[in-house]
């Protein structure tokens, strides 16, 4: 027996599962044995009893969940944490536990209300002594880490749990003598994995399956070479043999139904402070502002999920809720992350919903040099849609040429600094691209309530598809579409050959005829089809009058694509009189620029369809430059190529009779986008008749 090692246990006097506050609790209430309670703490007492000391603390009754004294708080030497239960129905205990940590000479520590920490049972130091892992997710709260750094003078290494049934770092996670670890990987996030692989070498990590970890393998009382356990496979046992420990089972499961072990059981309480180690903390905080109609926009509880779904957590210093409809809300959160990198991924986000740093804490961008063409320095900012501000030189500047997924690049110019948008690879040795998420802002206007409704009202109402409905939402883009146009606006059509296939082409013909259209952006098949429906009259072969195949038709489309060859291109096939009508012919008729983006699937491709696909982004993207609207026509590819170059602003119009296109379309989390689940062909035809209308009307 070892006189220094001494554990802290209560008895299971008042033992019982009452409530349920974790998943083993569930279906049994009352079912727990105390007589076979008793006596497998008693054995699991004897066994400790023979390689350390046991100290008691006097079971309470009301509190019967007290057995658990790994709970009772963390301590380092003569110091310990106190524990901040989440569960109302554990709170009780705190005082007892602290009364006998003071009565032993204890200096006891207190967490602020509400900053829950759940002791020892989520918080295990390294056996050597090196640094304190520390759980959060469940029970614990990240920001009650740094205040354990500090109290305890120590380095916490912060690991995110994501199995609820491993509520505690306890239960799926035991550090052992000799640097050795003993855990089960699947219940971390990836990244906390990743930092325990960081810290333990591989030979040292002793992984486990989940037979194993169901059972509390990892709820371990680890004194020098020896392992107490609850139950552990053959594999197991060989494999903890083989590294040197004596591994002892005792049976727990009278305690397993309140989700705890041998671990949960006991609280070492004399922990050797290694006087080299001292409080290192990577857990990072940062403070934001959000404003906008916060809760009626539910921009709020997206922020907050960000948060907590990327792995921080956060805290509220104050919410400005506004008092009339009208009026926005501003809220001012603490968000923590459990280090930088965290930290950087979840600001991204959530500069995207239009967080801004408080004007007392903003900093310039950070800005690094590109040194490899069309290769951007490492941890480059990503763009979005949405109109972005970056601040240089304790300026803000705006960024031009909004897109998606492109870097920022800032330039001194004779009228001062500019930042635009690039894309990777058209960055040049030498350009100042900007990094880190520091000084980045995105502007989003305030969307109330109203414009959200119709959003969703649009949307779904278009997904169930009463009639009715779709021809509301033609109605109001017929309209919108009669504006920019009078108001001599731009238009961009993307379309997919279905347009053609449901018999939408002479409605779109008319659409360019009457001058709707100021662009169409589209592949090879769009133009082949509807060049085929014109010179033969079926589309992939099926005829368009009569809606059946005609016999050889699957040759048409190669056909028609040898004769716009022969022509030399779209436009020489007009000239030479060979195309009279269809969409095509229109857009050449009517100087109507378009571009036919080519793929791998092209037949032919006829000679106006551009191959090269970097070419054929930059037509588009030069093609959409300044329009006010883009009706994307049945083509899930284009469209989201299309979505990706327009800033937000733009108003889209996404039709297709495959709801999932539709919702990824139009989700662009602004209220610009409409989606409409119909077919294509009856779209195009209700849109004509109604800009038919609107013309009768006004003349
Ligand atoms: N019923 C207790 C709870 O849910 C069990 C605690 C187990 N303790 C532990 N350190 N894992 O809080």
């Amino acid at each position: 027996m070892t006189d220094s090692i001494r554990f802290l246990m209560c008895s299971p006097d008042k033992y019982d599962v009452d409530y349920v506050i974790n998943p083993w609790m569930e279906g049994n209430i009352h079912k727990s044995s105390r007589d076979r309670a008793l006596e497998q703490w008693q054995k699991l007492c004897y066994i400790i009893k023979e390689h350390a000391v046991v100290e008691l603390v006097e079971p309470q009754s009301g509190w019967p969940d007290m057995v658990f004294t790994a709970n009772a708080g963390l301590v380092l030497g003569k110091n310990v944490v106190l524990s901040r239960f989440l569960h109302k129905e554990r709170q009780g205990e705190e005082p007892y536990f602290k009364a006998w940590f003071e009565d032993k000479g204890y200096t006891v520590y207190e967490l602020p209300l509400d900053l829950p920490f759940e002791g020892a049972g989520d918080a295990l130091f390294d056996r050597e002594g090196r640094w304190l892992w520390a759980g959060y997710g469940f029970r614990s709260e990240l920001d009650s880490h740094p205040y354990i750094a500090k109290w305890l003078d120590t380095e916490v290494v912060s690991l995110r749990l994501m199995d609820e049934r491993f509520y505690h770092l306890d239960t799926c996670f035991c550090p052992l003598t000799g640097g050795y670890l003993l855990y089960y990987p699947p219940a971390f996030d990836s990244y906390s994995n990743r930092l325990i692989e960081m810290r333990v070498p591989p030979e040292k990590r002793i992984a486990i399956a989940e037979a194993d970890a169901v059972n509390f393998a990892c709820n371990t009382v680890n004194i020098d070479q020896v392992v107490v356990m609850n139950q552990a496979s053959d594999e197991l046992k060989q494999r903890l043999e083989a590294v040197g420990m004596t591994v002892i089972e005792t049976p727990l499961t009278e305690f397993l139904k309140a989700g705890g072990a041998a671990k949960c059981l006991t609280l070492r309480v004399t922990e050797p402070v290694r006087t080299e180690i001292h409080a290192k903390i990577p857990v990072e905080s940062r403070t934001i502002r959000l404003e906008g109609h916060l809760l009626d926009s539910g921009i709020i509880s997206k922020a907050i999920d960000v948060i907590v779904e990327t792995g921080g957590s956060f805290q509220v210093l104050n919410f400005n809720l506004g008092e009339q409809r009208q009026s926005t809300s501003t809220a001012e959160l603490k968000v923590s992350a459990p280090d930088h990198e965290v930290m950087e991924e979840i600001m991204t986000q959530l500069i995207d919903l239009g967080a801004v740093t408080p004007p007392q804490e903003v900093c310039d961008t950070n800005i690094e040099t590109v040194t490899q063409d069309g290769v951007a320095p490492d941890d480059f900012y990503v763009t979005t849609i949405y109109p972005t501000e970056v601040r240089v030189n304790c300026e803000w500047v705006k960024v031009e040429n909004q897109r998606m997924d492109a870097t920022i690049v800032v330039k001194e110019t004779d009228q001062g600094l500019v930042a635009n948008c690039k894309l990777l690879r058209d960055l040049k040795v030498g350009e100042q691209a900007i990094v880190g998420v520091e000084g980045i802002r995105t502007i989003r206007k305030p969307e109330s309530r109203e414009q959200r409704n119709k959003k969703e009202f649009s949307f779904m109402g278009a997904g169930v598809s009463s009639e009715r409905r779709v021809e509301l939402l033609v109605e109001q883009i017929a309209w919108e579409m009669r504006q920019i146009r009078d108001q001599g606006g731009k238009v961009i059509v993307t379309a997919g050959p279905v347009v053609i296939h449901t018999g939408g082409s002479q409605h779109l013909a008319r659409l360019i005829q009457d001058g709707y259209v100021h662009a169409l952006l589209g592949g090879n098949a769009i133009a082949v089809h509807d060049i085929e429906q014109s010179l033969l009259g079926t589309s992939l072969g099926v005829d368009m009058k009569r809606g059946v195949p005609v016999s050889g038709g699957h040759r048409h489309h190669l056909k028609v694509i040898n004769h716009i060859r022969n022509c030399g291109s779209i436009a020489g096939a007009v000239e030479q009189g060979v195309l009279t009508k269809g969409v095509m012919y229109e857009c050449v008729k009517h100087n109507v620029p378009f571009v036919l983006a080519g793929s791998i699937r092209d037949d032919g491709p006829l000679p106006d369809t551009q191959m090269d696909l970097i070419k054929a982004q930059q037509e588009y993207a030069t093609l959409l430059k300044g329009a006010d609207m883009v009706l994307m026509l049945s083509t899930m590819l284009h469209s989201i190529g299309v979505g990706n170059m327009t800033p937000a602003g733009v108003k889209m119009v996404c039709v297709d009779i495959n709801p999932a296109v539709v919702t990824k379309l139009s989700d662009r989390g602004s209220i610009e986008s409409v989606g409409v689940v119909t077919d294509v062909g009856l779209f195009l035809s209700l849109l004509v008749q109604q800009l038919d209308k609107l013309t009768a009307k006004s003349e």
